[in-house]
């Protein structure tokens, strides 16, 4: 049977899983495949270190250059994270020609482009079903199984460290920083959590997304991340009243196809809502039961209508399911000679462009604390009026008496842009005692 011997950079969760999966199912997937996987070294920092996967010892090197250079090693796997050595393991590794498998987003979104012109430039490959979505293979899906599709919309609960953060406060009160310590501990977090709980993990994956639906390359700049760490209790609790659930969404909204001219040719192209801000999802749509760790992403295709996929989303084995599907393909690709089944993130039928912040349209919940006396809700609705925004409800909830207390606005449809300006001037009113707290509510239309 062919053999196909394996360099693994990174043996901490993902690594460790990596190594521990193949020990356990290499049988399996060299029965179905045809292919046998040899492990032949894995790159640590540290030796010494202790590990909850044990990895003997002659299998480790503190030196990454020595697994990319290895003429014997014909996959490099990339799974120690950061954008800087990381990109030089993914770069020389693709010069030499081998094909790279990587669960890094943070790489992806900063260098993708490079590194996806760097692969079909040396006639390699590169692979990243672990980057979005832990063990959900949703890249295969939008890649292959929905090839034949138009994407029109993508709801994703694409971070499992604020998915779990977000269940456990809502269903057990949970303060946010006992939650997060837990969330580290279980593998889940980024090495540096606010790349989670800030919302720029979920930006980087849902990036790649956007890109692979829309065939361009969404730049990290251009999409709107709000994180959840100003989510409070109370913001959770009055949304369960309203039978809402608080999730962190990255949005990829297909608005129209606009007409935008360039010189003196005028092209069709695709205006592209991408985003990422936690969401009050109603209690009736099955996005809201996506509790704990679990990803889900909601993929609606011009043909095949409303699709999910939803399955842990972080955590070492089901990161470590999605590398060995990559492993798979790579297998595949050497043993037939194939580069590029399925060239990543090539242009489509028209141009996209990603559209502003200002220009979404959402409904918003909005907590205010003011003055509890006559004429408090005239002056907060007469600037609503002004900037054409309407109320749809208004919920002063029991059992705040006192000098200040909590008003709740549901806000029907409006642009950010109005929605932003029209609070600004709310907050400056003498009645308003705290900065307005403003949440998107999705509808999923
Ligand atoms: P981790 O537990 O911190 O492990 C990182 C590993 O990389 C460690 O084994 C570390 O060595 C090694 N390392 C770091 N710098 C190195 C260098 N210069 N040379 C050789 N080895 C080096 O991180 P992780 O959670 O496995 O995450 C790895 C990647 O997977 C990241 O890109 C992350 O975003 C992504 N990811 C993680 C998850 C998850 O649930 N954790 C899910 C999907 C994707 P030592 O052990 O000696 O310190
Ligand atoms: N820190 C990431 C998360 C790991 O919590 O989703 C999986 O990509």
């Amino acid at each position: 049977m062919q053999q196909i011997t394996l360099g693994i950079i990174g043996g901490g969760t993902v690594g460790g899983g990596v190594f521990q999966a193949i020990q356990r199912n290499g049988d399996l997937m060299a029965s179905r495949l045809g292919v046998r996987f040899k492990i032949a070294k894995v790159a640590v920092r540290n030796v010494e270190k202790l590990r909850s996967v044990r990895i003997p010892k002659p299998l480790l090197t503190t030196s990454w250059e020595s697994i990319v250079h290895d003429p014997g090693i014909n996959v490099v796997l990339e799974l120690i994270g950061g954008t800087t050595t990381a990109r030089s393991i993914v770069l020389r590794a693709l010069e030499v020609g081998k094909p790279v498998v990587t669960a890094n987003k943070a790489l992806l979104s900063a260098h993708g482009e490079e590194l996806f012109a760097m692969a079909q430039q040396y006639g390699s490959n590169l692979y990243y079903e672990a980057s979005v979505g832990g063990g959900i293979p949703v890249i295969k899906v939008l890649r292959e199984g929905l090839i034949g599709n138009r994407i029109t919309r993508i709801y994703g609960i694409v971070n499992g460290t604020c998915n779990y953060i977000l269940t456990r406060m809502k269903l057990e009160g949970a303060e946010f920083r006992e939650v997060l310590a837990d969330a580290q501990r279980l593998g889940y977090a980024e090495a540096e959590p606010s790349l989670d709980i800030d919302g720029h993990d979920a930006s980087h994956k849902i990036g790649i997304l956007a890109s692979l639906a829309h065939g361009f390359w969404v730049k990290p700049k251009q999409i709107h991340v709000e994180g959840i760490s100003s989510i409070s209790r109370l913001d959770i609790q009055f949304a369960a009243q309203l039978g809402y659930s608080i999730k962190l969404l990255g949005i990829v909204k297909k608005l129209e196809n606009t007409a935008r001219g360039r010189g003196s040719v005028t092209k069709s192209c695709a205006a592209v809502q991408v985003s990422v801000y936690p969401v009050l999802v109603p209690n009736s749509h099955v996005m809201a039961s996506v509790n704990h760790v679990f990803n889900a992403i909601y993929v609606r295709g011009d043909v095949v209508g409303d699709t999910l996929y939803y399955g842990r989303g972080a955590g070492q084995d089901a990161t470590a399911s999605a590398v060995l599907s990559d492993l798979a393909d790579a297998a595949l690709d050497l043993k037939c000679g194939s580069k590029s089944r399925i060239p990543p993130f090539v242009p489509h039928e028209c141009e996209g462009m990603v559209l502003d912040i200002d220009e979404v349209v959402s409904r918003y919940y909005v907590r205010l604390t003011v003055v509890d006396k006559p004429g408090t809700l005239a002056k907060i609705a007469a600037i609503l009026g002004q900037s054409k925004i309407g109320i749809s409800s208004v919920i002063q909830p029991e059992g705040h008496e006192g000098e200040s207390v909590p008003l709740i606005l549901m806000i029907h449809d409006a642009p950010n842009a109005n929605m932003t300006k029209a609070l600004a001037r709310i907050s400056r009113l003498a009645v308003v005692k705290a900065e307005p707290k403003m949440i998107r509510v999705e509808s999923f239309e």
